[in-house]
C-alpha cells in the first residue's frame, strides 16, 4: 500500500454487484463496527449487475459508497479468469472470501447447461485454486436450499440427504460445489469453509436505493409481485393450486436480504473462533413458510396495491413446500432472522416504486 505498512486487511467478495453480494456489502461495510478494519475488495464481471455509461462501479456499490461514505475496491474480472483474481490478490491482503459470483437462473441452466457449469463450478475451482496459491483457506460460499431437492421431512435441517433428484443445471452446481468443498477440506485442514444453503432471499435495503433487479421478465416470485404492483407487468400467475399446502398453492421460507446479509458477517466472525475448522454448512432461513396466496396478500397490504393473479399449471421442477430447520445457524453463528414478512414486503415495495425500472433508467 501508499504507505509501505502492512496492507489492510480485505474481505474479497465475488459477484458483490448482485444482488444478496452488493446486501451483504453494505451490511458489512455499515452494520458491524468490528468488521471496519477489512476492507471490502469487489470481485464482478457484470454479467448480472448494472453499471451506467461513464461509470467505474456497478450501480448498487456506487449507491453503498454513497450511503456509507466509504470506498470499495472493484475490479471487473471474470472469476474463471485466473490471471485477473491472482493481480487481485497480490494488490490485497486478502483474509477471506465471500463467493457470491454464479448464474441462477434454474430455468435458463436447463438451456445452457455448459455455461452454468463453466460459471459455477469451473469458475469456483478457478477462485479455490487461486486462494490456495496466496494461503487464504478461509471461505463463505452461497449455497441454496435447492440442494435437497424434495423433503423427505420438513423442517429442513442441515443433515437432509443433499443431491438427489435435483432437476436442474442450476441446483446441481450448488450441490456438486458443496461436494468439492467437503473434498478440499478432508485433503487440507487449513480450509475453513462455511456453506451458506439460503432459503428464499426477498426484500431490499431499508434505504430503498438497492434491490433485486433481475434482467427481463423475473423467474421469482417477489420481483414479479413487485412488478406487478408498480405496473410493469399486468398480472401474476400462479402455479399451481393444488399442492398438499395450506391453500395449494407452494410454500416457502421467504427471508429478508438484510437479515441473509447479517448471516454472512456472523459466518465471517467465525472464523476467528478457535478451533473452528473444515466444512461446515449452515441453513439461513426464518424457520416459517408462507404460501404464494399469503404472499400476495401481504404484499397488497404493505404496497395498499391490488396485486391481480390467475391460477395456471404447476412449473416443472417444483416442490410444494419448504422451510428451514434454523436452529444450526442460532447454535453456531449466533445469528436468527428478526424481519418479519412485513418487512420484506415493505421494503421491497419502496425500493420498487422508488425505482419502477431497477437501477436502469429511463
Ligand atoms: P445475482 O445474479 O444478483 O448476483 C451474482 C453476481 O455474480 C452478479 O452480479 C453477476 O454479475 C456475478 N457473476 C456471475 N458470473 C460471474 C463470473 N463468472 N465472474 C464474476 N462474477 C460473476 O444473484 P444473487 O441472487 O445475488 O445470488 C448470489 C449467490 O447466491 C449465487 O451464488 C446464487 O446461486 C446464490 N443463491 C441465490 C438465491 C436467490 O434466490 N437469490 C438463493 C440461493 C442461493
Ligand atoms: C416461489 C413460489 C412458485 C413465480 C428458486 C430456486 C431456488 C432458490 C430460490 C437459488 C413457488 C411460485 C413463482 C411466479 C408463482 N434460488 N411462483 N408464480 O422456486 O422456491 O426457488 O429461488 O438457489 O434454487 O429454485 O422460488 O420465487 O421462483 O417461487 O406462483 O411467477 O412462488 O411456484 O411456489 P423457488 P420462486
Amino acid at each position: 500500500d501508499e504507505n509501505g505498512d502492512e496492507m489492510t486487511r480485505s474481505i474479497l467478495v465475488t459477484g458483490g454487484a448482485g444482488y444478496v453480494g452488493s446486501h451483504t456489502v453494505a451490511a458489512l461495510l455499515q452494520r458491524q463496527q468490528e468488521h471496519q478494519d477489512f476492507d471490502i475488495v469487489v470481485v464482478d464481471d457484470l454479467t448480472n449487475a448494472v453499471r451506467e455509461p461513464g461509470q467505474k462501479k456497478p450501480e448498487a456499490l456506487r449507491i453503498i459508497e454513497e450511503l456509507t461514505k466509504k470506498t470499495i475496491h472493484f475490479y471487473e474480472v471474470d472469476i474463471r479468469d485466473a490471471a485477473g483474481l491472482s493481480r487481485i490478490f497480490e494488490s490485497h491482503s486478502i483474509e477471506c472470501v465471500i463467493h457470491f459470483a454464479a448464474l441462477k437462473a434454474v430455468g435458463e441452466s436447463v438451456q445452457k447447461p455448459l455455461e452454468y457449469y463453466q460459471a459455477n463450478i469451473s469458475g469456483t475451482c478457478t477462485l479455490f485454486d487461486v486462494m490456495r496459491k496466496y494461503g487464504v483457506y478461509k471461505l463463505v460460499y452461497s449455497s441454496s436450499c435447492t440442494v435437497y431437492g424434495e423433503p423427505e421431512y420438513l423442517p429442513l435441517n442441515e443433515g437432509h440427504p443433499t443431491g438427489k433428484g435435483l432437476t436442474s443445471p442450476y441446483g446441481k452446481s450448488k450441490y456438486f460445489c458443496e461436494e468439492i468443498m467437503k473434498d478440499i477440506c478432508r485433503s487440507d485442514t487449513k480450509w475453513m469453509i462455511i456453506s451458506l444453503r439460503y432459503f428464499n432471499p426477498v426484500g431490499a435495503h431499508r434505504s430503498g436505493r438497492i434491490g433485486e433487479d433481475p434482467a427481463g421478465i423475473p423467474n421469482n416470485l417477489m420481483p414479479f409481485i413487485a412488478q406487478v404492483a408498480v405496473g410493469r407487468l399486468n398480472e401474476l400467475q400462479v402455479f399451481g393450486n393444488d399442492y398438499n399446502t395450506v391453500d395449494g398453492t407452494g410454500v416457502r421460507d421467504y427471508i429478508h436480504v438484510e437479515d441473509l446479509a447479517e448471516g454472512h458477517v456472523k459466518a465471517v466472525k467465525l472464523f476467528s473462533q478457535p478451533g473452528f475448522s473444515g466444512f461446515h454448512a449452515v441453513n439461513l432461513g426464518t424457520g416459517t413458510g408462507y404460501s404464494v396466496l399469503q404472499m400476495i396478500a401481504a404484499f397488497e397490504a404493505a404496497s395498499g396495491r391490488k396485486i391481480p393473479y390467475k391460477i395456471v399449471a404447476r412449473r416443472a421442477g417444483d416442490i410444494a413446500a419448504n422451510y428451514a430447520d434454523v436452529s444450526l445457524s442460532h447454535r453456531l453463528l449466533g445469528w436468527r432472522a428478526t424481519r418479519t414478512l412485513d418487512d420484506m414486503c415493505r421494503d421491497t415495495w419502496r425500493w420498487q416504486s422508488n425505482n419502477p425500472n431497477g437501477f436502469k433508467r429511463s
